[in-house]
Formats: C-alpha cells, sequence, structure tokens
C-alpha cells in the first residue's frame, strides 16, 4: 500500500507519523484540519488501538471530529479541553521563522482558536509549503456575512497602505454559494503575491469590524515536521533551535499503511 501512495502523500504520511511520535498518554491534544492532518488523525487513532494510547482529542472542524470519532479518539470539546497539551496541524506555507499562513481548507477560526490555547503546535507539511516569504498563497480572511462586501472593499483600501504586492480578495465559493465555515462565516482570499510585514497586516485586517480572524499564525507554531517524498523527515524546533533528520523505509514500514486508508 504504501508504494501506491504519491510522493506528496507519503511526504505527508511521514510527517504526520513522526509527529505522532510527540503525543504522549494522558494528553489533550488540538487536531487540525487539511488532508496532511487527516493522515495525523489516523495515525493517532491507530495508536489508541494497537497501543491503547490514552488521549482526548479537540478537533478544529467538523470534518476533523468525525473522522477521530471514527478511528476511536475521544473526542471533547476546547470548553471542556479549557487547554491543551499539543496541537498537530497542517499549513498552506510557513518561513524560517515558522510564521504560517492557514485556512486553505476553510478552518482557520477553529484552528487558530486550538492552537493558541495549546502549550506547543507543531505543524505538519510536505517540503514544498515551505517559502522565503509568505504570501504566494491566498491569504484566507473569515468575515461574517452581513455586509460582506463592504468587509472586502475595507480590506481592499486598508491593503493600498501595506507592504504587499497583489491587493485584491474574492469571495471563496462551493459551487454556486458562498462556502460556509463551521461558525457560519464566508472566506475573503487575498491575493497578495507577497507579504512584506505579516505582524503589521495580521493586526491591520483584524482592525475591521466585519473581519472575524484572519489565516496569519504568528508566534503559534513552535515545530514544524516536514516529509519528502524519498523518505525524509525532518524536525525542526524554533524554541530549542534543534533539527533533526531520519529517514522512513516505505518497504520496511508496509503494515503500518494497510490500514490508514
Ligand atoms: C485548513 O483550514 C488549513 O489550515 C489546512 O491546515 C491547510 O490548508 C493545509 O492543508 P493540507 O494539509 O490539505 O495541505
Amino acid at each position: 500500500m504504501a508504494a501506491d501512495l504519491s510522493p506528496i502523500d507519503k511526504a505527508k504520511f511521514i510527517a504526520a507519523q513522526r509527529a505522532c511520535a510527540f503525543v504522549q498518554s494522558g494528553m489533550k491534544v488540538g487536531l487540525g484540519t487539511g488532508s496532511t492532518a487527516a493522515w495525523m488523525v489516523k495515525c493517532l487513532g491507530e495508536r489508541v488501538r494497537d497501543e491503547g494510547l490514552r488521549i482526548k482529542g479537540v478537533p478544529t472542524s467538523s470534518r476533523t471530529a468525525d473522522l477521530a470519532r471514527e478511528v476511536g479518539i475521544e473526542v471533547i470539546s476546547l470548553d471542556e479541553a479549557r487547554w491543551l497539551d499539543l496541537t498537530i496541524d497542517g499549513a498552506d506555507e510557513y518561513d524560517g521563522e515558522l510564521s504560517l499562513i492557514k485556512g486553505g481548507g476553510g478552518a482557520l477560526l477553529q484552528e487558530k482558536i486550538v492552537a493558541t490555547a495549546s502549550d506547543q503546535m507543531i505543524v505538519i507539511a510536505d517540503a514544498a509549503k515551505k517559502v522565503d516569504t509568505l504570501g504566494a498563497f491566498p491569504l484566507p480572511v473569515e468575515v461574517i456575512p452581513f455586509g460582506w462586501q463592504t468587509s472586502k472593499t475595507l480590506i481592499e483600501e486598508v491593503l493600498i497602505g501595506l507592504d504587499v504586492m497583489g491587493r485584491t480578495a474574492s469571495l471563496r465559493m462551493n459551487g454556486d454559494a458562498p462556502f460556509v465555515t463551521d461558525e457560519g462565516n464566508h472566506i475573503l482570499d487575498l491575493h497578495l503575491k507577497r507579504i512584506g510585514n505579516a505582524r503589521q497586516l495580521s493586526l491591520v485586517i483584524n482592525q475591521i469590524p466585519g473581519v472575524v480572524e484572519n489565516g496569519l499564525f504568528i508566534d503559534i507554531c513552535d515545530i514544524v515536521v516536514v516529509g519528502h517524498g524519498d523518505g525524509r523527515v525532518e524536525v525542526n524546533d524554533i524554541n530549542s533551535g534543534t533539527f533533526d533528520e531520519t529517514r522512513v523505509d516505505f518497504l520496511e514500514n508496509e503494515n503500518l499503511f494497510a490500514d490508514l486508508d
């Protein structure tokens, strides 16, 4: 089964699997959203089943909640957990300071709340997510449906004074209708191309009344685990400044993939 995975899926899987080694019994764990995070939830489910790992998971979307329950992870709300030991989630882009763009899957609001309520956040990614400067991936901004067009205009106006290369925003669609988040909001994707000052951008956008939250995660991520299609997996810890690289042999790990599809 491992041999059937595309290089990108192998990269996502080994990043997810490596990050799951940080999870210990008794932990309350934030469960991210997206295709990489889905591998992580499946890997944790396997550890729950095979090793008797005892964890409580706080999902960051209804999709992740459904998957977590399906694989046997006990699911609790953030209000029940209050504070988490660890959150593991994917990202759309990360830079050398481990600043992130998230929200490509539309779950940025719950993801940011959950990651912020955690002692540690680990991002899992394939190597293509690494950038020198954030912004090639459109920045998702969650806005309330009321007056979203006004919010869009206000965002485009404030972008004129900011250090970005592109200044247009588009309403995310789901077929013919606007995309609706788990919180009942819409998403505006900002086509910025290059973000010169992510911290300033985040603060300015969040000042606009209709904006709920933006997809910039600054000073939230502690560790990035990066998978490569050839089996290499890197762990970069920004706090300790450590960098570790190992290699996963897909043939030896054939059984690990067996029931994860
Ligand atoms: C979900 O809203 C996002 O923040 C995802 O974590 C991000 O889009 C990464 O998704 P993939 O792992 O599918 O690339």
